[in-house]
């Protein structure tokens, strides 16, 4: 399949498996000027941000809070997967799924249903539900819980409602539902444990005492969220993000935007209002979405942050290669795309889907500067998307002259104001093309480099990754007249069951997390150190006698054959920089990325000023081994480290260590 793990590696890139030789050209200590006098191009204000979809339990097991799995009953036609029958010794029961006299027939199409067939005094038989990966319990929290419920004639309840150990032994927190009727009704609840210690191993069950049949839909917990959002996002994520500032979301995908098939791409309009009423829909990753992580929700997560979305529409191209004509056959899913602009953009009181919006409970308008029509339309062989890409270009600056539309891929008849480049890529092709930008012409349409990773470590990239990484940021905050965007992908992982088919679809991801906590990779550490620290304008660096290694891409291969001739062998450098200054402070920052697995030594010079500040900081992180990473158990074994920096003139010596990146802050007059 295109979209698994090969994808975007042949996507632009050239496949290339890297290997090194021996050494290091190794010398005296590199010389390395940053020419103040000489400030460069401006760098966007927009450069860092995120990109999102539903890929690894991103949303659904990820961010988005929810802790019930399969709370819509769709995962499985057959059988009420995530979902146990729960009886004490003796008491009997069975859960089926339900299709009969449904929530409502559009979006909950089916219930659980619970038969207690047989229960003494003192027993119970209830569901119980795994959650995603566990149920995180927590001290003093309070959980929100809700469900549609009826009931059999005769049975009236209670329900008893717990969050309890798997093993049943422990109740952390308990509610009861004094009564239930033979009518769907909404029950709302809260849980709060006491004293506890933080567990997973639980599951969350809804108990009876007596015979009779209970059919329940949407059952929901909530723990506490950002912002204290009712349908929102988990704090611990959240918080990860922010301390990155990052300055717009890129939603809904990413392959989760196209869908396998047109009528799995992302339909936004099924995406909003109640919950009860989101149909939910296959994901191209492997596993239903429900999308309660929709529309306004992944708005609401841009105002969280403080952040914008860049908007990808669906433009009519799915990843089994089904595309729509050009033309009339293409005009509503135009219109599609320009309702959702509305939708986020238009005004509450004039216009239908901004009035849609402040019923869904956002009257102001977000913010929004950038549309991506598709993703990834190079796979459309077809060519069609010249047609495509136009005809949502033309409607769109028709509307909304001011929006910047990002094409996918090249196109001729227009010019698209962007182009999302993709790059998947080893360490040693991320560091070769560290340049890659500082000569390609300023005459094209801008960069929006919509996706990259250097895709080293699994689940989440390890120290090789983030110094590839860091290498390729040089790149891109150098070149940021160019290159106005960029987002790193995917962002998340759910890291609970590593096994094919379980939480993950695809390694090196910038998050991990379980049910109970997260952590960020290396690579996250290395873009919070770049996107906390860009200042505003790009200054003038060059660079003597820095070390090269030797570097063999291979051919592109083919089927398993090498296609071309191998590619001449090149001289990579070891040490990656840039500099930049913050207008308003006067601070400069020098980055500085040493891939090598020993210290360098190397004479800085600050020309252009009259002096430099002796004191200034430091911010390094670095590792013993490239392979060194974090993980769920060891959340912060790579992280970034604040030094304060003496002896700082106008030109110093500055060491910097094995496998590290750094972030010098300096001042200068
Ligand atoms: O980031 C994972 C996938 O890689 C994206 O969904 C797709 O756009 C790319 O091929």
């Amino acid at each position: 399949m295109a979209r698994y793990f090969t994808q975007s590696t042949l996507a632009i890139v050239v496949i290339a498996m890297a290997f090194l030789s021996s050494g290091a050209a190794w010398a005296e200590p590199g010389r390395l000027t940053v020419r103040v006098d000489q400030p460069g191009v401006k760098i966007s204000p927009m450069l860092y941000g995120l990109m999102t979809e539903e890929i690894n339990h991103a949303y659904d097991g990820g961010i988005y809070a929810e802790l019930i799995h399969n709370r819509n009953l769709k995962a499985d036609p057959k059988n009420p997967i995530r979902w146990s029958v729960v009886e004490s010794d003796g008491a009997r029961g069975a859960i089926a799924l339900d299709g009969a006299d449904p929530v409502n027939t559009t979006a909950l199409t089916s219930s659980l249903r619970l038969d207690i067939t047989n229960v003494e005094k003192g027993q119970r038989v209830g569901v119980a539900n795994e959650g995603y990966w566990g149920i995180p319990v927590k001290p003093a929290t309070t959980y929100r819980a809700s469900f549609y419920a009826k009931a059999s004639a005769g049975f009236s309840g209670p329900l008893n409602i717990d969050i309890e150990s798997n093993d049943g032994a422990t109740v952390f927190a308990a509610a009861t539902v004094p009564t239930v009727t033979e009518h769907w009704r909404r029950y709302e609840l809260t849980l709060t444990t006491g004293q506890v210690a933080p567990s997973a191993a639980n599951r969350f069950v809804i108990s009876a005492q007596k015979p009779g049949a209970v059919w329940l839909s949407l059952v929901s917990l909530f723990p506490p969220t950002f912002n204290n959002r009712p349908n929102g996002n988990r704090i611990d994520i959240m918080e990860k993000l922010a301390a990155m500032r990052p300055a717009f979301l890129r939603l809904p995908g990413g392959n989760y935007l196209e869908g396998d098939t047109i009528a799995e791409h992302f339909a936004w309009k099924n995406t909003l209002g109640d919950n009860a009423q989101r149909p939910g829909h296959r994901c191209c990753w492997g596993y239903p979405s429900t999308d309660g992580m929709g529309l306004l929700e992944y708005l609401e997560w841009c105002e969280d942050l403080h952040m914008e979305p860049v908007l990808a529409v669906f433009a009519g191209y799915a990843l089994k290669k089904d595309y729509i004509k050009p033309g009339p056959d293409l005009e509503p899913y135009v219109q599609d795309a320009l309702d959702e602009i509305e939708y986020v953009t238009g005004d509450a009181k004039t216009t239908k889907w901004g009035a849609q919006r402040a019923q869904d409970g956002h009257p102001a308008p977000f913010p929004l500067h950038f549309v991506e029509i598709g993703n990834e339309d190079w796979f459309d062989r077809s060519g069609s998307y010249e047609g495509r890409f136009t005809q949502f270009f033309n409607a769109i600056k028709a509307k909304y002259p001011s929006l910047q539309v990002i094409a996918t891929t090249p196109v001729k008849s227009t010019t698209p104001d962007l182009i999302d480049e993709h790059y998947y890529r080893s360490q040693e092709q991320m560091e070769s093309q560290s340049h890659m930008y500082d000569t390609r012409a300023r005459t094209g349409p801008k960069i929006f480099v919509g996706e990259w990773a250097t895709r080293v470590g699994s689940p989440t990239p390890n120290m090789a990754g983030a110094l590839g990484d860091a290498a390729w940021m040089t790149c891109m905050e150098r070149n940021s007249d160019l290159v106005l965007i960029e987002s790193y992908a995917p962002l998340f992982v759910n890291v609970s069951d590593l096994k094919k088919g379980g939480s993950m679809q695809w390694p090196s991801d910038l998050i991990g997390y379980d049910a109970l906590g997260s952590y960020g990779s290396p690579s996250y550490y290395a873009q919070k150190m770049f996107s906390t620290h860009h200042g505003d304008v790009v200054l003038a660096t060059d660079s003597k006698d820095i070390s090269t290694y030797t570097w063999q891409p291979l051919a592109r291969r083919r089927n398993g054959a090498e296609e071309s001739p191998r590619p001449a062998p090149q001289q990579v450098p070891t040490l990656f920089f840039d500099a930049t200054r913050d207008s308003a402070s006067g601070t400069i920052y020098l980055k500085v990325v040493n891939r090598l697995d020993r210290e360098q030594p190397v004479n800085v010079e600050i020309s252009g000023v009259s002096s430099v500040a002796p004191k200034g900081t430091a911010l390094v992180m670095k590792a013993n081994e490239p392979d060194d990473t974090n993980s769920i158990k060891e959340p912060m074994k790579i992280v970034p480290v604040t030094e304060t920096v003496t002896g700082l003139d106008t030109h110093f010596t500055r060491t910097f260590p094995a496998f590290s990146i750094t972030v010098l802050e300096l001042k200068a007059k």
